[in-house]
């Protein structure tokens, strides 16, 4: 199976480093930038986590044609990259390519489906966490469930592979006939903890152990809850504020994605997150005020990125 991940991030270094460790399939990274790759295939990749840490070569490449006719293509890159990354890999897919979505936010899946046609498309989400320390350098900070489907409810022949892929390589998934009930069940968790961790700098386990933090964590999920029952989207669990705390603990010592990209003054994925629960309340008339505040400020941290000395 030719497997290519775009994207040496946190996320995708992670998935690249087990997946060569645990399964020896043909892994490629796709990176942007050319300087980058090579360094990538000359250093390989390092993993630490709780049980150690290990380090792989890896096949890193910033040319397309080097990835040609992939089985599996997977977006580790952010929402805001996916159109355009979309478009330079398209030539290179065949019509039993598929490509996966473990991205964070909304609307990932539908940009995708417009872009490579909904019957290659896979999508889900992860409740791994992992902190890029360098470059291919991560640390896997959190580990939970990989759950994956596709926009048509069926599950397919063509996914069991998939799941074979990330079970053999000591991720722990399972497919869904309900993606979306997916999709905004994790979105409801980066609601409660990445634009507020992002704001204060605080690792995840540490937003619920202050009594301001976890209100604020409270008020946000509970609006974000509040939509997907208003939209007939039903969550995988019971509690969403209890869910967020535990997968807060799950991964204490994880600085969120979020965090990590103000660290960086890079743009972050806030209008995927908190500013698509805002955009879609406000489309039914429903009043998200934490959320609005939750945007409003990580944009002003990203404006600010060009005003600090
Ligand atoms: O974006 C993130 O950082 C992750 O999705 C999560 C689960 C919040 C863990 O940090």
């Amino acid at each position: 199976m030719k497997v290519v991940i775009v994207g040496p991030g946190a996320m995708g270094c992670l998935f690249a480093g087990y997946f060569v460790k645990k399964k020896q399939h043909d892994v490629w990274i796709l990176d942007k930038n050319a300087r980058r790759a090579k360094r990538l295939k000359e250093n390989g990749i390092r993993i630490d986590s709780d049980k150690g840490s290990f380090s792989v070569k890896i096949n890193a490449t910033a040319s397309v044609s080097d990835i040609k006719s992939p089985d599996l293509v997977i977006l580790c890159v952010k929402s805001y990259d996916t159109e355009d990354v979309l478009k330079t890999i398209e030539p290179a897919l065949t019509k039993d390519s598929r490509v996966l979505t473990l991205q964070n936010g909304l609307g990932n899946m539908e940009i995708m489906n417009e872009i490579v046609g909904p019957e290659r498309v896979l999508g889900g989400v992860t409740a791994h966490g992992a902190t890029l320390l360098g470059e291919g350098y991560t640390r896997h900070a959190g580990r939970g469930d990989t759950v994956i489907g596709n926009m048509s409810g069926k599950l397919t022949v063509s996914m069991r592979p998939v799941r074979e892929l990330f079970n053999l390589s000591g991720f722990a998934t399972r497919l869904t006939k309900d993606v979306n009930s997916i999709i905004w069940s994790k979105l409801t968790i980066n609601v409660g903890i990445n634009a507020i961790s992002a704001i204060t700098r605080l690792q995840n386990g540490a937003l619920i152990e202050s009594e301001g933090t976890r209100e604020v964590v409270s008020m946000a999920v509970t609006e974000a809850a509040r939509l997907a029952k208003r939209k007939r989207i039903k969550l995988i669990y019971d509690d969403p504020i209890q869910k967020v705390e535990s997968v807060c603990r799950a991964t204490a010592s994880n600085l969120s994605s979020m965090l990590q990209d103000v660290l960086k003054k890079r743009k972050t994925e806030i209008d995927y997150i908190n500013g698509a629960i805002v955009r879609q309340a406000k489309s039914l008339g429903i009043l998200t005020p934490t959320n609005v505040i939750l945007t409003d400020l990580v944009k002003s941290i990203e404006f600010a990125y060009s005003k600090q000395a």
